[in-house]
């Protein structure tokens, strides 16, 4: 066997090698014959793309060695590019020579056949080759990028928080607690309270890291391992704080818009609905929100939480991203500063994806009054000992700030149009897994 000479190209910049010999390395997706040809369809986690084998280019030895080869078998293949409007992708390769690398020890778990979701979710680790499952994790990279070329270029300093923490933020409700050298610790359910030390340090930043609740709700939205980014802005107040969510939102989505069409068209995605996505994000406060909850026969009064069923018919009235803002301050945590003019209300708002998705930001302004934030501690049930640190904020040079946390995974499965956040992460965690 001559080594090949031929470059190694990656299938998504095969268009710059329209005419030339190329090396290709991957799996074998699907293969079929037909005479005197075989193909055989490989891909290599770029794209796909069908090679076309006659007997008189690869010979006996060709054909044999594409006989070897099972579905998921690895390859290396060289052959020359063409352009072929009809193939998906716009190109086939004429082999030269077949090189296998790997035969699969028996037949691959994930034929094209349909599965059921606890299998596919059970093969996870070998269903994330599937066509679909490489372009959402494609586009989950696309969006975290956007996210950081959000920040970067607005002069946020990236911060990160530390995920063993000793206490809570979001409610002793849903901690998840580990053992830590005899002391109790807590993973932790957000960054935002370190996020605020580091306002108070750089002006603006935002973490960006993996969040944990030992959430027992079972739904489409929840997972118990999830990323968060967590923007905190020093001298910032709440509507500065929902500005700055809904540029990020236009943002992402632009951002996949231009990157991102391909896959896109693998998941089935109409761009046509991202295009809507453009400022301004219509607002409603919750006061009004709960009218239309009550016209809409939702069995909800003032000072209800506002559920997942609740959001959904929220999320349906507009085609772009409602913010629902000053929610009762009794449903909200501890650290959220209260409307001036009415203590009853938070200065806190949702960011609401539309399609009946729901909530995929949450935020607002921050207690920033030492003895207030002391007071609203005691009330929560909380330990003051524990936020000693967090307090020392509202002592030295406290000032009004504000950020939000907009959770990935959501944002996956919204620009995605998933109705379920599992297929937007590589390995879910959810109440009921924890394997593979
Ligand atoms: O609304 P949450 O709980 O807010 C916070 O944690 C604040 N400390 C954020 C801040 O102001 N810095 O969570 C923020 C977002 C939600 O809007 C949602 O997108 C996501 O995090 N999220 C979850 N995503 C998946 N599974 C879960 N169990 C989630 N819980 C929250
Ligand atoms: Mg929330």
């Amino acid at each position: 066997m001559v080594t090949p000479t031929a470059p190694h190209v990656y299938l998504e910049d095969i268009a710059k090698y329209d005419g030339q010999d190329i090396l290709l390395k991957g799996w074998l997706y699907n293969k079929r014959s037909s005479g005197k040809i075989r193909f055989v369809m490989l891909r290599d986690g770029t794209g796909l793309i069908q090679c076309v084998g006659s007997i008189n280019d690869i010979g006996e030895e060709g054909f044999a060695a594409v006989d070897s080869l099972s579905q998921e078998s690895s390859l290396m293949v060289v052959g020359t590019v063409k352009a072929e409007p009809r193939a998906p992708g716009g190109f086939e390769l004429i082999l030269k020579q077949v090189i296998p690398v790997h035969v699969a020890m028996g037949e691959f778990p994930i034929s094209p056949k349909e599965h059921g979701t606890a299998f596919l979710m059970d093969n996870r680790h070998l269903w994330l080759r599937s066509k679909r499952q490489v372009a959402i994790m494609r586009i989950r990279h696309a969006i975290v990028k956007a996210i950081r070329d959000f920040f970067d270029g607005r002069g946020f300093t990236l911060f990160d928080p530390p995920i063993f923490t000793n206490a809570a933020c979001e409610g002793t409700s849903t901690l998840f607690e580990t053992d830590y050298f005899g002391e109790t610790a807590y993973l932790s359910q957000s960054g935002q309270l370190y996020g605020e030390c580091g306002a108070m340090a750089l002006g603006k930043i935002y973490t960006f890291g993996p969040t944990f609740r030992a959430e027992k709700s079972k739904t489409r939205r929840h997972l118990t391992e999830f990323w968060m980014i967590e923007p905190e802005v020093a001298y910032m107040d709440m509507w500065g704080a929902a500005e700055l969510a809904e540029d990020m939102c236009c943002f992402i989505v632009q951002r996949v818009l231009e990157t991102r069409m391909e896959e896109l068209k693998v998941i089935e995605r109409d761009p046509a609905i991202l295009e809507k996505i453009q400022k301004p994000f219509p607002r409603i406060s919750y006061d009004d929100a709960i009218k239309v909850l009550k016209n809409a026969g939702h069995d909800i009064e003032w000072g209800g939480d506002i559920g997942g069923d609740e959001e959904t018919t929220i999320s349906n009235l507009n085609d772009r991203p409602t913010i629902l803002y000053h929610f009762p301050a009794d449903l909200k945590a501890f650290y959220m500063k209260r409307d001036a003019g009415n203590p009853k209300l938070a200065l806190g708002f949702d960011v609401l994806a539309p399609e009946g998705k729901g909530e995929v930001i949450g935020g607002g302004q921050r207690e920033d009054d030492y003895d207030v934030l002391v007071s609203r501690i005691k009330e929560h049930g909380l330990n003051v000992e524990d936020f000693e640190w967090f307090l020392d904020l509202r002592k030295y040079g406290s000032v009004p700030h504000a950020g939000y946390g907009l959770g990935l995974e959501r944002t996956v499965a919204w620009l995605c149009g998933l109705p379920h956040v599992r297929e937007t992460i590589p390995f879910p965690r959810m109440i009921s897994r924890l394997k593979p």
